[in-house]
């Protein structure tokens, strides 16, 4: 696992069994069909359960919610896609499996409704993310729901998250080089949601960002997990939730003074330090020790290797948030800084022969990858 300094394994096990969740019907929910809003729906159903040896068969009602028609697809998941018990990811009440339908593959996020998340906000995730269309933004194609559970289909991002990309590297940390390439994209899709779209990730991490390889061999980069994802409020409204997760939290947001989508320039940042560096900028353990790293103490800019990323690094890292860069500067920035260092940048050919070093990162992120993954398709 090279010499990597982030810490997200081996600890956590990421192999976990098959979710029986999956096999949940559908019919009641395609009876009601609800139009507009999020319905609540009654559904009566038996089990058998075996106690003492003596088998009772009894009658279960239970209260559920189900979301729009117009969004999500009211049919088993199963008769459409082949659904892999290979987990790409979990998170705190969702699994990511590999999933083939055809000869394409996908990624089927099942977020279970009993979990942390409310029914408006699995609701604006749907919406937020079969809205955006942006070639760094993960496409979504179709969602799905039955009685426990909602799917959401969407592109597959083959080559794992930057999170496994930056731990998997050979030294725990990225080049300038490429840290340059991938924070083009990266601050491509945030400058599309911020200023296109007018919209917050708010959850901006390395696990949110995953990777693949395009027609030319090159390294994409995109961005996925718009579970907290909001539209910027227009009526002068101010966003005061502390959300997220923690170590990539802004100062603003911590102080519960109010915040806008600066703190997505922000977490971007702690990303950029940790793709870097290998580190993550704030790590004393404790909440409160964590809270008062990111309000009051010096970052260790000095072991960024590059003057020109450190200088940048340390304008998103920059606790003013007037002051702060926005995505749109940082993407000039690093545009610039590109075509200075590499005046072929802009030359297709060129690019397809220097990306085909790939293949050799390639072998080694899928070697890596195929430990903590069964394929099973
Ligand atoms: N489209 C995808 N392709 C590959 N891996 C994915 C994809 N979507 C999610 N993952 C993996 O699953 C993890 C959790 O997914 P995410 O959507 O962030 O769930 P949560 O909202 O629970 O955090 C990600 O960090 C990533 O490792
Ligand atoms: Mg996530």
């Amino acid at each position: 696992m090279g010499s990597c300094n982030l810490c997200k394994y081996p600890s956590e096990d990421k192999i976990i069994e098959k979710d029986n969740t999956l096999e949940t019907p559908v019919e009641a929910l395609k009876e009601k069909k609800p139009k507009n809003d999020i319905s609540e729906i009654n559904i009566d159903y038996r089990v058998n359960t075996v106690s003492s040896g003596i088998s009772v068969n009894n009658s279960i009602s239970e209260s559920i919610y189900i979301i729009p028609t117009e969004i999500s697809k009211h049919e088993n998941i199963k008769k459409f896609y082949e659904i892999s018990t290979t987990i790409l990811g979990r998170g705190g009440s969702s699994y990511i499996f590999l999933s083939k339908k055809n000869n394409s593959r996908f990624a089927v996020k099942q977020v279970l409704k009993g979990g942390v998340a409310k029914p408006e906000e699995i609701l604006r995730e749907a919406n937020i993310s079969l809205s955006l269309k942006h070639e760094h933004i993960i496409k979504f194609y179709e969602i799905f729901e039955d009685y426990y559970s909602i799917y959401f289909v969407m592109e597959l991002g083959d080559y794992g998250d930057l999170f496994e990309f930056i731990t998997f590297s050979e030294q725990g940390y990225l080049s300038p080089d490429i840290t340059i390439d991938l924070l083009i994209q990266i601050f491509e899709a945030v400058d599309y949601l911020h200023n296109n779209r007018k919209i917050i990730h708010r959850d901006i991490k390395a696990e949110n960002f995953v990777l693949c390889i395009n027609e030319y061999n090159q390294l994409n980069i995109k961005l996925i997990d718009f579970g907290l994802a909001i539209k910027k409020p227009e009526n002068g409204e101010i966003l005061y939730d502390i959300i997220g997760t923690r170590k990539y939290q802004s100062p603003e947001m911590i102080n519960g003074n109010g915040y806008d989508e600066k703190v997505d320039e922000w977490a971007l940042g702690v990303v950029m330090f940790s793709m870097l560096t290998g580190y993550e900028p704030f790590r004393r353990t404790g909440d409160h020790k964590l809270e008062e790293s990111i309000l009051y103490d010096g970052i260790n800019f000095e072991i960024i290797p590059d003057d020109d990323l450190r200088l940048l690094n340390a304008r998103l890292l920059d606790r003013n948030v007037d002051t702060r860069i926005t995505c749109q500067e940082a993407l000039n920035f690093l545009k610039n800084l590109k075509l200075h260092r590499d005046p072929l940048y802009n030359d297709q050919y060129y690019l397809y022969q220097r990306n085909m070093f790939i293949d050799e990162y390639k072998r080694a992120i899928n070697e890596k990858l195929n430990l903590y993954r069964r394929d099973t398709l």
